[in-house]
């Protein structure tokens, strides 16, 4: 019996900055349809991890493969176009366009007509229902019509999330989807990652274990640049080293409070 292809696998990553070896022979497997966690404490590289898997970065050692085919080489918008996405930590939308706007733009260069939207008047109406689709899909109808900065920054992430999948993830990439949004909108996001198409494998680096818990069928735990750990939820975080990295940080807490599994 032959394995099934992994979606993303990372084979022995290696990256320096100077004299700071950050990244230390990473391996990683990411398989059609997991929801995986990385985890690890600030600093880790998690990521730095991110940007060499998207090509912000180039690895000083190690090989890259989207379903099977070297990526090692291939500049980021080449791995974007075979499935690779990610959104930002920090914040890339345009703020004085309207939320329809926003992911209307994604959604037309995903059909690789860039900005050139008079060449697509003939195409517009499927553009057009995509973007409806997708905002209905992240819940973002009500606020469709008003600008990105005056919507609440839970919704802000929803429209980076609506981008990302505009662009036909098949791996997909949130780095601290959760940071900076107040508790009272964080049930928007879990509902938004729940309906995430489940066909697409998922990385997420997140630090809230809750989060973690909700959401991974796989974790893995990045500890100085390289993997500590990694496999089911359940036995990776009850790992005597996994919870040592997490002791006597306010991290433990939410680690004992994730260990309370069913
Ligand atoms: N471009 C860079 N130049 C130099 N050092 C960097 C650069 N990017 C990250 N680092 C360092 O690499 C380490 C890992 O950073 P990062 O990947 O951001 O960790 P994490 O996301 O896990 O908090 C940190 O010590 C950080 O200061
Ligand atoms: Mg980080």
């Amino acid at each position: 019996m032959t394995a099934a292809v992994a979606a993303l696998q990372a084979t022995g990553l290696c990256k320096r900055f100077g004299a700071l070896q950050v990244t230390q022979g990473v391996d990683l497997s990411l398989c059609a349809g997991t929801r995986t966690a990385l985890i690890g404490p600030n600093g880790a590289g998690k990521t730095t991890l991110v940007n060499l898997l998207t090509g912000v970065l180039r690895p000083d050692a190690g090989s890259l493969r989207l379903f099977g085919e070297e990526v090692t080489a291939a500049p980021a918008a080449v791995r974007t176009r075979k499935g690779l996405v990610r959104t930002f930590q920090i914040s890339s939308l345009f703020a004085q366009l309207t939320v329809f706007e926003n992911v209307f733009i994604a959604v037309a260069q995903a059909a690789g007509r860039g900005f050139s939207l008079w060449r697509v008047a003939g195409r517009q109406r499927d553009l057009l229902e995509r973007t409806e689709a997708l905002l209905e899909r992240m819940k973002l109808k009500t606020d469709m019509h008003r600008k990105v900065s005056e919507i609440a920054y839970g919704r802000q992430r929803l429209v980076e999330i609506a981008i990302a999948l505009a662009l036909r993830p098949r791996v997909l990439l949130l780095d601290e989807p959760a940071a900076g949004i107040p508790s009272t909108e964080l049930d928007l996001l879990h509902g938004a990652i729940d309906t995430l198409p489940p066909e697409i494998a998922v990385l997420m680096i997140e630090h809230d274990m809750e989060i973690v818990r909700r959401f991974a069928s796989e974790v893995a735990v990045l500890v100085n640049g390289a993997v500590l750990m990694s496999g089911k939820p359940r036995e990776v975080m009850a790992h005597p080293q996994v919870q040592a990295v997490y002791l006597g940080t306010a991290g433990q807490r939410r680690f004992e409070g994730a260990l309370a599994y069913a």
